[in-house]
């Protein structure tokens, strides 16, 4: 799968991709992000992206011509499945909406900042706008970034046990389990005698349970469908 990232501060985006999983999955090749500076695709000498908002008002709006020559380049190379763009207005994120990406093939991404892009960009290019919560970050990297690690843990073959995105925290709406390591005993607390017992199947009911009764004291919205 590959990410194409547009961004004003590609700088921002080059550690998130270069540990852990997300290297792994580059290392791979299940997973390419390319991330492209915007600057690079400005027309004037300055490199300027940005300009005044129409209307009145505080804060630099981004223009149309560099995001329109970036995204027309990456598109006469190949078909994008979808194109995202960040912003807090968008949809918001959540484990269902990561699945559904995760089968995709090209993606690209659009990071805003200042006050946001021109709405013409979102009108012609953009086909699916997303936030990551209820509230206003400096711009779209991180976001990018944390949509980006969502949807690539999901890529089979990802995971080294591919099960553990399965039993991962929302994979069916449920929050997970409490979980343990050695010490089985810690300052008086105690491993539940439970997760000692070797018994398989109890074990399997008794995080269900707690995943039910987590969820329901946490986050009782998840058990409404
Ligand atoms: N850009 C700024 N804030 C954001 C958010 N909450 N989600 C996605 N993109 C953003």
């Amino acid at each position: 799968m590959r990410f194409d990232i547009i961004t004003v501060l590609p700088s921002l985006l080059e550690s998130p991709f270069a540990h852990s999983i997300l290297q792994r999955a580059q290392n791979k090749n299940i997973a390419e992000i390319h991330v492209h500076n915007l600057r690079d695709y400005a027309d004037n000498k300055h490199k300027s992206v940005d300009d005044y908002q129409y209307g009145g008002g505080a804060g630099m709006v981004m223009q149309i011509q560099p995001f329109a020559n970036c995204i027309e380049k990456l598109k006469s190379e190949r078909t994008y499945d979808a194109i995202v763009f960040m912003t807090p207005d968008g949809e918001v994120f959540n484990q269902g909406i990561a699945n559904s990406f995760s089968t995709k093939k090209n993606l690209m991404i659009l990071c805003g900042h200042y006050k946001g892009i021109d709405q013409r960009i979102r009108d012609v290019f953009v086909t699916h706008e997303i936030s990551i919560g209820d509230y206003v970050l400096s711009g779209g990297e991180l976001p990018a970034a944390i949509f980006t690690d969502a949807v690539i843990r999901l890529i089979p073959g990802v995971l080294s046990d591919e099960t553990s995105a399965l039993s991962d925290s929302f994979q069916d709406n449920l929050l997970d389990a409490p979980i343990y390591t050695r010490p089985a005993e810690w300052r008086g607390h105690k491993v539940p005698d439970i997760l000692l017992s070797g018994h398989e199947t109890k074990i399997r009911e008794w995080r269900h349970d707690e995943q039910v009764k987590r969820t329901r004291e946490r986050r009782p919205d998840l058990l409404k469908d």
